[in-house]
C-alpha cells in the first residue's frame, strides 16, 4: 500500500483505518472499511477479551501493514491488511488488528475474515462498529472462539457516521434515501409553463453531478423524463457549456423511471450512462422493494413534485438536498405538492447538517430526525 505511518497507538490507527475506509468508493453494496496491523502488545499491555475501548493500550505500537475495500468484487479491508503485510514480508502473529467494522464471518468470493485472520496468527481485534448485515454478522464471537481478544466501540460513532448510508440500508433492508431538490428562494421547481432549466448555477449543477457519481441509482417520475427529457448520468460539466454535457464519469448509477406512462424511444436516458430501469408502479414500498432486489443501498430521488411528494408522504426520505438559488418565480410548481399538513404540528421536520454556499447557490442538507437521538 506505498508509505504508512511507523507507529500509532491502537486509537490513532482506528483513525488512520476510518482515513483509510473512506478512501473506498460510497456507492456499491459493499461497506466501506479499513484496516491498520499493529505490533504485538508488550507485556502486561494487552486489554482483556471485552474490555472497554478506554482500557486500550495508550502507547505507540509498529504499524505492520494496512489495507481498506476498495468495492464489490475486489478484497476485505483484513485481507488487503494481510496481502499488504506478506508483501511487505513481515509477520502479524501476535499483532493487533484494528478494523472500522467487525470482520466478517461468512464466506463471499474469499473465506470469512474472522478466520483469515485467525490463521494469521492475529492476537486481538479491535473494531468500531459491529456488523447489522444478518449474512455477515457473528464474525467476533468467531474469532473469540479461535482464542483472539475482541475490543469493540472505538470510535464507534465516527464509524458510524462513515457507514451512515449503508447502515441504515442494511437495518431496514430497503434503500437509504436522498431527495434531491433545485428551488428559487420562493420555493419554486418550475416555472408555470414547467421550464426549470436552469434554476441554480453551474457550480450547483457540477455538485449534484458529483453526488450521482456516489449513489446506487437515480429516480424520476414519468412527469419529469416526459417534460425535461434528462440523461441522468453523471458527469463533469465544463462550466460553459450551457447544455450540461461533459465527460460521463467512472461510476454511472442505475437511472430509473417511475411511473405507468412509457418512456419515448428517443428519451435521453436511453443513451449512454447506467443501466435503465422503468418501474410501472405509483407504490413507493413497491419500489424500495425492487431496488432493495438489486442491492441498491442509496437511491436519490431527483423528483419531481409528484413523486417528492409521494416519497415524504410515506416517511421514505432520510436526508435533503435543498439546492435553493436566489432566483424568483412568483408562481409555477412548488418542490412538493401537498403532504395533508393542516397544522404546524403535522409538519415534516428534518434536522440540518450541512449549509452550503455552491456558486450563487445555497445547499442545505438535512437529515431525518432519528428518536432519542434528536430530542
Ligand atoms: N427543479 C427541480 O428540482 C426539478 C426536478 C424534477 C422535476 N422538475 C420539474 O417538475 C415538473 C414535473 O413534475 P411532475 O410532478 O409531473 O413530475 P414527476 O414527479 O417526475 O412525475 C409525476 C408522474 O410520475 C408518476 N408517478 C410515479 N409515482 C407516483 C406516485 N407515487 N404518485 C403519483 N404519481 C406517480 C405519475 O405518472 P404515470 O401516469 O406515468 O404513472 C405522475 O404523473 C417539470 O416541470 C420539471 O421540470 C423540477
Amino acid at each position: 500500500m506505498g508509505e504508512h505511518p511507523r507507529t500509532l497507538t491502537i486509537d490513532a490507527a482506528m483513525a488512520r483505518a476510518l482515513e483509510l475506509a473512506a478512501r473506498g468508493p460510497a456507492h456499491g453494496p459493499n461497506p466501506r472499511v479499513g484496516c491498520v496491523l499493529l505490533g504485538p502488545a508488550p507485556d502486561g499491555r494487552a486489554a482483556p477479551d471485552g474490555a472497554s475501548p478506554e482500557s486500550l493500550d495508550p502507547h505507540p505500537r509498529r504499524v505492520l501493514a494496512e489495507g481498506y475495500h476498495r468495492g464489490a468484487g475486489t478484497p476485505h479491508a483484513e485481507a488487503a491488511a494481510l496481502a499488504d503485510a506478506r508483501e511487505r514480508g513481515v509477520d502479524v502473529a501476535g499483532a493487533t488488528a484494528v478494523v472500522t467494522l467487525e470482520p466478517c464471518a461468512h464466506t463471499g468470493r474469499t473465506g470469512p475474515c474472522a478466520d483469515a485472520l485467525v490463521a494469521a496468527g492475529v492476537a486481538e481485534v479491535v473494531l468500531a462498529v459491529d456488523d447489522p448485515n444478518p449474512v455477515a454478522s457473528g464474525g467476533a464471537h468467531r474469532l473469540r472462539a479461535a482464542g483472539v481478544r475482541v475490543v469493540r466501540g472505538l470510535r464507534a460513532a465516527e464509524g458510524e457516521e462513515l457507514l451512515r448510508v449503508w447502515l441504515t440500508s442494511v437495518h431496514r433492508g430497503t434503500p437509504y434515501v436522498t431527495l434531491k431538490t433545485a428551488t428559487t428562494l420562493d420555493g419554486y421547481v418550475a416555472a408555470e409553463d414547467g421550464t426549470s432549466r436552469w434554476i441554480t448555477g453551474p457550480a450547483a449543477r457540477e455538485h449534484a453531478h458529483r453526488v450521482r457519481a456516489e449513489v446506487d441509482a437515480i429516480l424520476v417520475g414519468t412527469g419529469t423524463l416526459l417534460t425535461d427529457d434528462p440523461a441522468l448520468t453523471a458527469r463533469v460539466l465544463a462550466h460553459h457549456d450551457a447544455a450540461g454535457d461533459g465527460r460521463l464519469l467512472e461510476h454511472q448509477p442505475l437511472r430509473v423511471v417511475v411511473g405507468l406512462r412509457g418512456i419515448p424511444p428517443s428519451a435521453r436516458v436511453r443513451g449512454e450512462g447506467g443501466e435503465l430501469v422503468h418501474l410501472l408502479t405509483r407504490d413507493v414500498g413497491e419500489v424500495l422493494g425492487r431496488l432493495a432486489e438489486r442491492e441498491v443501498r442509496h437511491v436519490l430521488v431527483e423528483g419531481g413534485p409528484t413523486l417528492a411528494t409521494a416519497f415524504l408522504a410515506a416517511g421514505a426520505v432520510d436526508e435533503l438536498h435543498a439546492y435553493v438559488a436566489p432566483v424568483l418565480l412568483g408562481s409555477g410548481r412548488r418542490a412538493v405538492d401537498g403532504l395533508g399538513v393542516a397544522t404546524i404540528a403535522d409538519a415534516h421536520r428534518f434536522r440540518t447538517v450541512e449549509v452550503r454556499r455552491v456558486g450563487d447557490d445555497a445547499l442545505v442538507v438535512s437529515r431525518k430526525r432519528t428518536e432519542g437521538r434528536d430530542g
